[in-house]
């Protein structure tokens, strides 16, 4: 995604510029070259000879090294990332002030610039800060971040680094187009529990990745995210909403809740099929014999589809076998937009996997996509609801 785009890092006096190293190793495993401006604080964190041989550029530093270097590096970069970034560089640029080479730099680049926050939370919550940061989120200046936990001086609060994954996902964002702005997008992912008794539930083994990925390139290209989640060990992306589940009927009311604000629907979720038809209010002594009587679960998707005003909705059909028929059937009989299929039982393919193989079926067309990154189904998803949306649908 960031193959040739040339961006520029400027690295402040705080604890956190020796992050700078893993977030200069990740862009440039995604395809991105990287030239480093360090401020003579930042090199009491770390040397430049470290960020030399992470960024495989040498470092600047001196304005007066070449005397047109902050016109220079400005114009030949695609984005500014400042990470981390002292309340010190914010203040400066804020108030137009160039007095080194980082300074002078971001005040010459006329392109999209991403600040890192990092200090401790007096410094933060600071009244003067403040107005210096909302000033430059008030010129469309990105930050990301920070977050609250310990800070290096031992306190707690809010002031540490965004997390490098989230810096990255920034940049995704930066270079992305944004062509789901104005869209609102329901997500839901993960699988849910249905409760026996208090301790034993029946799940399934939906790792809920394909969902994430799909809430994560949906924000990544502008769109407003809700994500429904049932229990899954992943970090959701930042900047949605979330709404944790864990029983299907949870999903169920959730689902109502929101589908009539959303402009797409995609229901990824394993829903589980069955449910106990009563949940014991303890635990079920081993001794006793156990029969469970299930029912069903409601149909999300399909309450969905019988809406008046629905918006467009997709469902997912996770088969073992290539059940492509049974796939488009449901489509048909749940009265929706699409329908990914994917056969569970293929290599690459299953549950708790990065990777998926799926055939996205429409009203018009099926499209058999190779073996992909979870986030790549997920772009090529939304790059053909887009298609059908602007055509009518
Ligand atoms: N789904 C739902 N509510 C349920 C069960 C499933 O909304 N109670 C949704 C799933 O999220 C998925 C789609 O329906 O998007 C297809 O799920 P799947 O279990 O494959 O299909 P079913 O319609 O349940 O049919 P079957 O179990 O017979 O394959």
């Amino acid at each position: 995604m960031l193959k040739d785009r040339s961006i520029l890092l400027g690295i402040t006096g705080s604890v956190a510029a020796y992050k700078a190293i893993e977030l200069i190793k990740g862009l440039r495993q995604e395809g991105a070259s990287i030239k480093v401006i360090m401020t003579e604080a930042s090199k009491r964190f770390i040397t430049p000879l470290s960020i030399e041989l992470a960024s495989g550029n040498s470092v600047y530093n001196d304005m007066f090294d070449s005397p047109l270097s902050h016109v220079s590096l400005s114009a030949d970069a695609d984005l500014f990332v400042v990470a981390p970034a002292t309340a010190n560089i914010i203040g400066k640029y804020a108030n137009g002030i160039a007095d080194d080479l980082l300074s002078t730099a971001l005040l010459a680049f006329k392109g999209t610039i991403i600040m890192a926050p990092a200090m401790n939370w007096r410094m933060y919550e600071n009244p003067v800060f403040q107005k210096n940061l909302q000033y430059l989120v008030s010129l469309g200046i990105k930050t990301v971040g920070p977050e609250r936990g310990s800070l290096a001086c031992g306190e707690e609060g809010i002031g540490r680094m965004a997390d490098i994954e989230k810096i990255m996902e920034a940049v995704r964002t930066a270079f992305s187009k944004q062509d789901l702005a104005g869209e609102n997008i329901l997500v839901t992912a993960g699988p849910t529990r249905e409760y026996i008794d208090p301790i034993r539930y029946i799940s399934n083994r939906s790792s809920g990745k394909m969902g994430y990925a799909i809430a994560k390139i949906a924000k990544r290209r502008g769109a407003d995210v809700t994500l429904i989640s049932g229990p899954v060990s992943i970090k959701p992306p930042e900047g949605i909403e979330v709404i944790n589940i864990e029983t299907a009927g949870e999903m169920h009311a959730a689902v109502m809740d929101n589908v009539s604000m959303s402009s797409i629907f995609i229901m990824a979720a394993a829903v589980a099929d069955f449910m106990p038809s009563e949940t014991k209010g303890s635990k079920i002594d081993k001794k006793e014999r156990l029969s469970l009587n299930l029912v069903k679960t409601v149909d999300i998707l399909e309450e969905a589809g019988r809406f008046k005003n629905k918006p467009f909705i997709v469902g997912f059909a996770a088969e073992t076998g290539q059940r492509l028929d049974r796939a488009r059937r449901k489509l048909v009989d749940k009265d929706i937009d699409m329908i990914v299929f994917n056969d569970v039982s293929k290599a690459g393919s299953g549950f708790d996997v990065d990777t998926n193989e799926v055939v996205i079926i429409d009203r018009k067309v099926d499209r058999r996509l190779p073996l992909m990154y979870k986030d790549d189904v997920a772009m090529v998803l939304f790059d053909r609801i887009k298609e059908l949306k602007d055509n009518g649908r």
